[in-house]
């Protein structure tokens, strides 16, 4: 059989079907739309948007997020095509073993362990930072041996492990319970975004958004066009997660009519938020601010700038408290993008154990908890040791390329999927096929060009291991590909089961 062998729709359908041994269907809309927020408000807006505005777009930051947020939008619409006309755990995978077929699947497979995984690792890292701060404001101070990855000045990242196995057990423990954990943490981190927006709105000053798009400084990035679309680019990462509440299909009670508004619902609210909460920052204080290693904690900043100062010149902060407060809200934010992202890995590996791409272990059911526990372990193990020593900065950009391409991928399924499969029901259809997706593929890939060299090396030496593992393990267990085993493994699903 053919590399491009393709997964029947009637057959993926059926086993979503399954639920007997299959995942427990316990979501609705409201909480798919909490899902998605938990899993996109976190780094990326409250440490990357600084840095960011300092040392790309300035004030123009605005415009950055909403460059980032039309390609993310493009491909949230062809993600709700897929997720209400599919609705099996596995996300972009699961689609594009559909439309593409195996090798495509597994390209995306594997390319978003970079998104779920890697991305986990990087929100860990700026978690920890926010962590030792917060301590900090208690007067306890943790050694940089054991706060920091070896790159940044440290042995190993401890607390960022911490958090990662925190996450991890919660998981085990079973979605529902994470679910309304999840809900609570991401009330806390809306309301800190919206609260910053309010108070923050009486102390812009007109003149920090002058000049708006600051001149270029004569480097490529630095300001200008290019430091706008950069700029994007590395916001981008503030977006990452929306997909991942796709990837909860098997486990929400009406996927249908729930996954395109849980989707496209949680992307529009994080949009606004994001473009307000860049507004009024960049408002408050000049973006000049932001710059070194204010950048890490740029809300922080802005607070501090939000006050009068007296006759000699000394500003006072008129909310010190709401400082301390967003450090809490944070901290808990973070932990629910880790949670989500964690919990979209392990949903991925399992659809991918399914069809026998990679080894069973990864769809083993915990008989108690009914979630797949042991995947959980092994990803716990796995991020944790990026967490403990990958420096950020490599991480989060590998997490963007990675998603990025994911992105791009299922832009084209959905062309492909309206050719080869016209008649399929759909809940939602994405409008305006192929402009929105052939938009989708461009805005992803132009923001993809922005990022670094080596981040694209990373790319391809993390697709390379993929093809090996693929021609050397899957495409010789792939199910698909080798009905025979499919029988002999088919009830060995459960751990301990019979
Ligand atoms: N969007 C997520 C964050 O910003 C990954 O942390």
């Amino acid at each position: 059989m053919s590399l491009f062998v393709k997964k029947p729709l009637n057959v993926l359908l059926a086993e979503a079907s399954e639920s007997e041994k299959g995942l427990k269907r316990t979501l609705g809309t409201r909480s798919l739309i909490a899902l998605g927020i938990g899993a996109i408000i976190g780094a990326g807006l409250f440490s990357i948007t600084g840095g960011a505005a300092a040392t790309n777009a300035g004030p123009a930051i605005t415009i950055s997020f909403i460059v980032a947020a039309l390609g993310c939008a493009f491909a949230g619409l062809c993600y709700a095509e897929f997720a209400s006309m599919i609705p099996v755990a596995g996300s972009a995978y699961t689609y594009s073993y559909a439309t593409m077929g195996e090798f495509i699947a597994w390209i995306i497979g594997w390319d978003l362990v970079l998104e779920y995984a890697v991305g986990a690792a990087t929100v860990s890292i700026s978690w920890s930072r926010y962590f030792v701060k917060f301590l900090e404001g208690f007067d306890i101070h943790l050694s940089a041996s054991w706060t920091a990855g070896p790159w940044d000045g440290g042995i190993i990242n401890l607390p960022a492990v911490f958090i990662v196995i925190l996450a991890s057990l919660l998981l085990i423990k079973g979605t529902k319970e994470s679910a309304t954990v999840n809900a609570v943490i991401v009330g806390l981190k809306v309301a800190v975004v919206i609260i910053f927006i309010i108070l923050g709105w009486k102390y812009i000053h007109s003149e920090n958004y002058t000049p708006y798009i600051p001149d270029n400084t004569g480097e490529f990035g630095s300001f200008g066009f290019s430091g706008i679309i950069r700029a994007a680019a590395i916001v981008f990462f503030a977006y990452i997660g929306f997909d991942a509440v796709s990837t909860a299909a098997q486990e929400t009670k009406n996927p249908k009519k729930s996954m395109p508004w849980g989707i496209l619902g949680s992307l529009a609210i994080c949009t606004v938020l994001y473009i307000l909460f860049a507004h009024v920052m960049t408002g408050v204080t000049s973006y000049k601010s932001f710059a070194g290693k204010d950048g890490i904690a740029p809300v922080a900043v802005a607070i501090d700038h939000m006050g009068t100062t007296d006759a000699a010149g000394v500003l006072h902060p008129d909310y010190p408290w709401l400082n301390r407060a967003i450090i809490i809200a944070i901290l808990g934010g973070y932990a629910s993008v880790i949670l989500v992202m964690l919990m979209g890995q392990s949903r991925v590996f399992f659809s991918m154990s399914k069809d026998g791409l990679i080894p069973k272990v990864f769809s083993e059911v915990h008989p108690k908890f009914r979630t797949p526990a042991k995947s959980n372990l092994i990803f716990m193990l796995f991020v944790s040791l990026f967490a403990a020593f990958v420096p950020s900065r490599v991480v989060g950009e590998m997490t963007s390329i990675g998603t990025l391409l994911a992105f791009i991928l299922v832009c084209i399924g959905v062309m492909v999927m309206r050719k080869t499969m016209p008649d399929a029901p759909r809940a939602f259809r994405t409008p305006l096929v192929p402009l929105v997706p052939i938009l989708g593929i461009a805005t992803c890939l132009f923001m993809m060009v922005f990022l670094p060299g080596d981040t694209w090396l990373r790319l391809i030496i993390w697709l390379i291991i993929g093809f090996v593992i693929y021609f050397g393990y899957s495409a010789k267990k792939s199910k698909l590909r080798n009905p025979g085993l499919a029988n002999e493994e088919s009830d060995i699903d459960v751990i301990g089961k019979n």
